[in-house]
């Protein structure tokens, strides 16, 4: 990692515990809680990638409630009020034990962090402040500053002219694989963070590395 000025990492999964609103209201939501939270996940890829083939581009913060209400009607969930706790607690993550120490590390070693998101700027800075990690990041960048979605070229162009790097000082690190294919198709070093043993996308770009736990971010050559 010597030619690594800077990490860029996604919020949601990465940094950011989404379990939690989950675990949260697991009964609440039923038997189906567990597919229609991972429906949900899938559904917002979908919605976004589908806005961003059409040219057209809706607040995450609409897909996001989009995506629920479609995962919650499949599975017969009509609770208005579940799912605005839901949306509520989202909004309100923890970040993962390691996040913190990981973080000051990399920037007690002259390195920048930054966040790159499909989140709202003003969920993303609430949430991360929420979180605790507002001091320790450099920079958050939201997709929402370039009316595109990950995993378009444009969005990590953005990103990099932000930080005012070429590709190849980058090391984008994320827990989404098709997030990772598409970093790694524009050339980013990446890294998948892979914290449930999840099966990686079948694309072509694959992840120059995976790990576990984003302590394991520092042992990486
Ligand atoms: C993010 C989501 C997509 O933080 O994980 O960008």
């Amino acid at each position: 990692m010597k030619k690594i000025k800077t990490y860029v990492f996604n919020a949601y999964g990465a940094l950011l515990d989404t379990y939690l609103p989950f675990e949260k209201y697991r009964e609440e939501l039923g038997e189906h809680a567990l597919i229609i939270y991972k429906l949900w996940r899938s559904k917002r890829l979908q919605y976004s990638s589908q806005l961003s083939l059409m040219n057209q581009y809706t607040s995450y913060d609409k897909i996001q409630k989009y995506a629920l209400d479609f995962a919650c009607e499949v599975y017969g969930v009509t609770d208005e009020g579940i799912k605005k706790k839901i949306l509520t607690e989202h909004s309100q993550l923890h970040c993962y034990p390691d996040v913190k120490e990981v973080l000051t590390s990399l920037k007690n070693d002259g390195l920048q962090t930054a966040v790159l998101s499909n989140g709202t700027p003003q969920k993303l800075n609430s949430t991360l402040r929420h979180a605790g990690i507002s001091d320790v990041l450099d920079g958050v960048y939201s997709t929402e500053q370039v009316h595109a979605y990950k995993p378009s070229p444009a969005v990590y162009d953005f990103v990099g002219e932000q930080l005012g790097l070429a590709r190849n000082k980058i090391c984008f690190v994320s827990s989404n694989s098709w997030d990772i294919a598409g970093a790694a198709s524009y050339g980013f070093t990446s890294v998948w963070i892979n914290r449930y043993e999840r099966t990686p996308e079948h694309l072509p770009y694959k992840a120059d590395h995976v790990i576990k736990n984003l302590a394991e971010l520092l042992t990486l050559e």
